[in-house]
């Protein structure tokens, strides 16, 4: 039934409520009456599109290639829907795609005489089933919002023609496969979320490339490998970056501070990222949260991070850092949650008392409650110390 609407388009007005009767628990919806003027021309009488932007729709004829196109990927997709717990696509019949649940409407930015489908939203629904390559057929979808969801396998290929789309959040879903290359591609996207699925593989360098000009990028909790050693991800202008519990391979090179003029956010938690953390990261004067617990880290945290002035939430918890707290991080007028818990801190300044929320628990601080048994930073004390290369690499000198 797909393939005989793709190859014959212009059957379309016959087919909805042929496949409505067929595709219960569709409701048969009356076809609305022909508009007086059925091509999508500017002469309308009553329409006056720019003068009033919030009315614009309204003018509009709900026919036209564009829509039906569209209803041929909404069909193909409820298709391709197995558990629908919400009803959310029930309504899904009729060609007037406008009108479905999830389904925004706007004047299509090229033509704002056409009425086109410009954004989907179904998050929260727990639908359960794929993306068929119809989908590309929403090629004027600006925005398309799918989180908490249980759609399988992978993006379609065709979602390539999306060449307007701005936003893509798929996350928590059950999506798994490779990085989709073809959005690497894609003009106008700024916002990719892809947190909480099975996606694996190498996340590809043009993801942070400046060419792409991401803003916001969410990869965690997939089974990414991100490669630092090529600095691809310093290359990043994204003002978000979030990586935490993928494996990112390499050390946080000295290139780190050149994302000094957008970064704002930067979650590496849990990435297995063995490294020092290198002095230029105090560049970085915008950024408002770091988080980059739960790792191989060694050696000290550098002094030049109580530059970061924007510096709201710091964790640098649970690696083998060593030596004092510098006073200055303590003295960021921002910061207001600093965890240091779980490393060898030795000392940590008078002035880190006033940061509202601190947890520095199991450290070597002395006299300080919560702190690693004696033996255990005596012994601590007699490994070698580690030394940093310039790549921000780790060299445990020979004993
Ligand atoms: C969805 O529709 C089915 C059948 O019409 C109905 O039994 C069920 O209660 C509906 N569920 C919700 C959440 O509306
Ligand atoms: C869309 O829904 C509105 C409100 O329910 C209705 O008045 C209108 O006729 C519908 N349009 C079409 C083309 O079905
Ligand atoms: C990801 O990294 C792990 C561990 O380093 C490795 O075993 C695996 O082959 C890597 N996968 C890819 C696709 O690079
Ligand atoms: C990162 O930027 C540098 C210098 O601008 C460039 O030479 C390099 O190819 C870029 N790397 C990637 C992976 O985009
Ligand atoms: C770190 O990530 C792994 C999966 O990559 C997960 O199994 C583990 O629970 C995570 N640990 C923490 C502390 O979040
Ligand atoms: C403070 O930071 C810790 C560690 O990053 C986090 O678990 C906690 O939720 C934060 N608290 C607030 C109130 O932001």
């Amino acid at each position: 039934m797909q393939l005989i609407l793709l190859s014959k388009p212009r059957t379309l007005q016959l087919f909805p409520l042929l496949l409505c009767l067929l595709l219960l628990p569709c409701l048969p919806q009356p076809l609305p009456s022909p508009s007086p003027s059925p091509s999508p021309s500017p002469a309308s009488p009553s329409s006056s599109p720019s003068a009033s932007p919030a009315a614009r729709s309204l003018p509009l004829s709900p026919f036209n290639e564009r829509l039906e196109a569209a209803y041929v990927a909404f069909q193909a997709w409820k298709h391709a829907i197995t558990e629908d717990p919400k009803n959310l696509t029930q309504d899904w019949c009729g060609p007037f795609v406008c009108n479905y649940t999830g389904v925004y409407c706007a004047a299509a930015p090229d033509d704002p005489h056409v009425l086109t489908v410009a954004g989907v939203d179904l998050n929260h629904g727990d639908i359960a089933g794929c993306l068929p390559d119809h989908l590309g057929l929403l090629a004027d979808v600006a925005l398309l919002h799918l989180n908490s969801n249980r759609f399988r396998g992978t993006l379609p290929p065709s979602m390539q023609h999306m060449r307007l789309l701005f936003e893509l959040d798929v996350s928590n879903n059950l999506l798994a496969g490779a990085f989709p290359t073809f959005l690497t591609s894609l003009p106008g996207l700024k916002f990719l979320d892809l947190r909480f699925n099975a996606f694996d593989g190498e996340l590809p360098p043009a993801v942070f490339g400046r060419r792409l000009g991401l803003d916001a990028i969410f990869a965690n909790d997939n089974r990414f490998n991100v490669s630092l050693s090529s600095a691809s991800l310093t290359n990043s202008t994204a003002s978000v970056i979030v990586l935490a519990n993928t494996r990112l391979a390499g050390c946080l090179p000295p290139s780190i501070g050149d994302m000094a003029d957008t970064l704002v956010e930067l979650i590496l938690l849990n990435t297995s990222i063995s490294s020092c953390i290198p002095p230029e990261i105090g560049k970085l004067r915008k950024l408002k949260v770091l988080d980059l617990s739960h790792n191989d880290l060694a050696g000290e945290l550098p002094a030049s991070v109580g530059d970061m002035e924007s510096l709201e939430v710091l964790n640098v918890g649970h690696n083998t850092l060593a030596g004092e707290v510098p006073e200055a991080i303590c003295e960021l007028p921002r910061l207001r949650n600093l965890t240091i818990a779980g490393n060898y801190f030795c000392d940590e300044p008078v002035s880190c008392l006033h940061v509202p929320l601190r947890d520095d628990r199991m450290n070597c601080i002395p006299d300080w409650p919560h702190q690693r048994s004696p033996e255990e930073c005596i012994a601590f004390a007699h490994r070698p110390p580690p030394h940093c290369a310039a790549d921000g690499c780790i060299v445990i000198p020979p004993p």
